[in-house]
């Protein structure tokens, strides 16, 4: 077979996805009409021509402006069952998915309608698709901690519904040491953590993610390679890397796809995974990303079953579970 079909092929885990990230253009403009909303933008060609972006920040600005179209638990049901169908395309059997409620509950969207949408998206696809998924309630560092602190008594009634809560948004200046005590009252109330660390920020903001936050998982954890003694300590907890190629490219993370770190990170024994992170914003869903670093990289097949395994074994899903995967 050939390479798209054997990449689309792989049962696969997706570990790293904004649901907010998945947002096309032609669903943009059908919402915005659906809601009575005015664009800054004439046409989807023109929001797609806007997507060329410098740094996160670049990316951060037109992400949280394009969510605005996004109101009422319908329009995340639709959101989330769009990113479902591309996603079950691509061959993946579960999908851990983030969202940020500050992104709309600071915009007068109650956190019910966000959540109630996305969540019968997920029994949708899970009936439909087969295809499994979890909450991952993601808090914004560019916020104060206390913001974070009312996301959590907001997502009270539905805990038993949220796997974990990650940190998401500008990375720099917002160190994993600022939610300390956030993520403390997260795994008292039993949830698991993950952390957006070593994207843009330095290895330090990786070791405190470890540390001071308790993470399971690593999101990004690029700039880990830096720092010898950290690449040690992530192989040995075996701590997975939620690696995300096509965002990398696209922010600047690296410069061209020809550099990407994500056969080097198998070779230092790190449990790296292939994800879309914002896919439609970085051009590419889940297979798009295998695909484009295998080309970039000359990745074998069994390196691509590798990441693949990885994102099982990486997963929250319980282990009768991920051995029924592998
Ligand atoms: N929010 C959505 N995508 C993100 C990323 N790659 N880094 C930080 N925050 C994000
Ligand atoms: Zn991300």
């Amino acid at each position: 077979v050939d390479l798209e079909a054997f990449v689309r092929g792989l049962p696969k885990a997706e570990l790293h996805l904004h649901i907010e990230g998945s947002l096309e253009p032609e669903l943009m403009f059908a919402l915005a009409a659906r809601n009575g909303i005015a664009l800054p933008y004439p046409s989807v060609e023109a929001v797609r021509a806007a997507y060329a972006f410098s740094n996160l920040q670049d990316f951060l600005d037109i992400y949280y402006a394009g969510a605005g179209v996004l109101q009422t638990r319908q329009d995340f049901h639709d959101l989330a069952i769009a990113y479902f169908e591309r996603a079950a395309a691509d061959g993946v059997r579960h999908a851990e998915v983030m969202f940020d409620p500050q992104t709309h509950t600071d915009r007068g969207v109650a956190f019910a309608e966000v959540i109630e949408g996305l969540l019968s998206a997920m029994a949708q696809a899970q009936a439909r698709l087969g295809l499994s998924s979890v909450l991952i309630m993601s808090f914004l560092r560019h916020l104060p901690q206390e913001a974070a602190f009312a996301t959590l008594d907001m997502a009270e009634p539905w805990l038993d519904r949220i796997a974990a809560v990650g940190l998401d948004s500008s990375e720099v200046g917002h160190p994993p040491e600022k939610f300390e005590a956030v993520f403390a009252a997260a795994a008292a109330k039993g949830l698991k953590r993950v952390a957006h660390a070593g994207e843009e920020g330095p290895p330090a903001y990786v070791h405190q993610a470890l540390d001071l936050l308790g993470v399971d998982r690593i999101d990004h954890g690029n700039r880990a390679l830096e720092d010898e003694a950290l690449v040690a300590r992530l192989v040995a907890q075996k701590i997975t890397l939620t690696i995300c190629p096509l965002s990398n490219h696209k922010l600047c993370v690296v410069d061209d796809l020809a550099e990407h770190p994500i056969d080097r990170m198998l070779d230092l024994g790190l449990k790296a995974t292939v994800n879309s992170d914002d896919p439609a914003y970085f051009g590419g869903y889940v297979g798009d990303n295998y695909l484009a670093v295998a080309k970039a990289r000359g990745l074998s097949r069994e390196a691509l079953a590798q990441l693949a395994r990885n994102s099982f074994t990486g997963s929250f899903l319980p282990a009768e579970a991920v051995a029924s995967h592998l």
